[in-house]
């Protein structure tokens, strides 16, 4: 171990193992971050790099937000930590009644936790456990959907359906189905929103539902828009359907709103867009605006209720994490719901959405585009891989983008998605398809 070096310079890139990162490539040319202010980041090299993806989906309301800034500050003095277990602090009950009110009715309660990884798994334990508080303990098994993403927890990752999120981890959870995925590129290439086609694909729930009996499913669980795939918006009427057969079945819906919750969408939730009652929703992300860690779970009330029972001093349901509604996450979170209500940034993302598509659809005859998809205030955009490379021409577009057109964009395989803080204007986002357009030219 060489000492540490006084200049702020790590002394060796390898010391830090990076996260969905190709750690080699990145060593060797390194894309450093050091500062950010509303829709821009600030690169080591002093450039303002607009911020195209929010971050990885989180910091709705752009960086910084001088609200957001001054109510961690002040938390940070007044109460660092608080127990999570036997304890409580009074802001973790009034976040809870906020989200409680933002979301669904029938949705009260909120299991709280640190990231989405953590709320999937928490919403999957709570479907077990409800289940067997019912007298049906023998509803254990779980029902994903290809493509899906769940965060990389062992519950996240079995009804995940990305493969290479899965293929290196063993045997997973027993008991798991996948839903096939609705993304058809003949049907639906260029489609604006949700499909037109493939409302149908709905009853594939009820399919694996006659195979096991539904007295063994615990839940269902899907992302509204699945988000780290490419987003793929759901067909027309299909989430409602999906919906209709899980409650016939006594199955548990859970919506997965780690990315689609707090305006992306347009709404609070994409529950509220597509008209659906879940059972569960798992929320993360745009809860803080990125600045502290903080997920959660949204809890029907039956289902809190099934809990609430047994010896008064043991605990209802054996779950929870040291950083559960930590102080800081919480105080980060209440100024972030103050920050996305007084402008109105959920109303703004639905006002802006066609002229978004309008945008993103003025790159179809951009050079490798082979298909786009605009829904709310995210777009995937595919690119044709090159022979025998997949995703080179997507890691060229990250790579260029950031060094040579102040731009950064997430980048999954050959698919870029895009999904800019709600605070963009039309203009910035015409800004960043111009400059996105001009570096899909450049690329071979
Ligand atoms: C839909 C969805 N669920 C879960 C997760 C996992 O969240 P985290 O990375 O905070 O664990 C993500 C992250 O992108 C996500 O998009």
């Amino acid at each position: 171990m060489t000492e540490t070096r006084t200049d702020g310079r790590p002394n060796s890139l390898s010391d830090y193992w990076m996260p969905f990162t190709a750690n080699r490539a990145f060593q060797r040319a390194p894309r450093m971050i050091t500062g950010a202010q509303g829709l821009h980041y600030i690169s080591e090299d002093g450039r303002k790099i607009f911020d195209a993806t929010s971050g990885l989906y989180c910091v709705n309301a752009g960086h910084c937000d001088p609200h957001i800034v001054a109510a961690i500050q002040k938390t940070a003095g007044e109460l660092d930590y608080a127990p999570a277990f036997q304890f409580g602090h009074p802001k973790a009950f009034e976040l809870a009644s906020r989200l409680a009110m933002l979301a669904p009715d029938g949705l009260e309660h909120v299991f709280f936790a640190s990231s989405g990884s953590e709320a999937v798994d928490t919403a999957m334990k709570i479907a077990l456990a409800y289940h067997r508080a019912n007298g049906d303990g023998q509803r254990v098994r779980f029902i994903g959907r290809e493509r899906g993403y769940h965060g990389v927890g062992f519950g996240g990752m079995s009804v995940g359906g990305i493969p290479g999120n899965r293929k290196a981890f063993g045997q997973l959870l027993p008991g798991v189905d996948h839903l096939a995925t609705t993304y058809n590129r003949e049907r639906q290439a260029f489609s604006v929103g949700e499909p037109d086609w493939g409302e149908e694909l709905a009853d594939e729930l009820e399919r694996i539902i006659a195979l096991h009996d539904a007295s063994n499913i615990a839940a269902v669980i899907v992302e509204p828009v699945a988000g780290s795939t490419g987003c793929i918006a759901p067909p027309k009427g299909y989430l409602q359907r999906l919906a209709a057969i899980a409650a016939k079945h006594g199955v548990l819906l859970i919506f997965d709103e780690v990315i689609t919750a707090f305006g992306r969408l347009g709404h609070a939730f994409a529950a509220e867009r597509y008209g659906v009652q879940p059972n569960l929703i798992a929320f993360a992300k745009g809860l803080t605006n990125g600045a502290v860690p903080m997920s959660g779970v949204l809890v029907e009330d039956k289902i809190y209720r099934a809990f609430m029972q047994g010896p008064e001093q043991l605990p209802e349901f054996y779950h929870g994490y040291t950083y559960s509604a930590h102080p800081l996450a919480v105080t980060a979170a209440l100024a972030t719901l103050d920050v996305y209500r007084e402008k109105q940034l959920f109303a703004r993302a639905a006002e802006n959405e066609a002229g978004f598509a309008d945008a993103m659809m003025g790159l179809r005859e951009a050079r490798h585009v082979v298909d786009i998809r605009p829904v709310g205030l995210m777009c995937g955009i595919d690119l044709q891989s090159r022979d025998g490379s997949f995703g080179a021409r997507g890691y060229e577009v990250m790579v260029r983008a950031f060094n040579e057109y102040d731009l950064y964009v997430r980048v999954g395989g050959d698919t870029l998605v895009i999904a800019p803080p709600l605070i963009a204007s039309l203009e910035d986002i015409q800004d960043l398809a111009g400059r996105l357009r001009r570096v899909l030219d450049q690329i071979d």
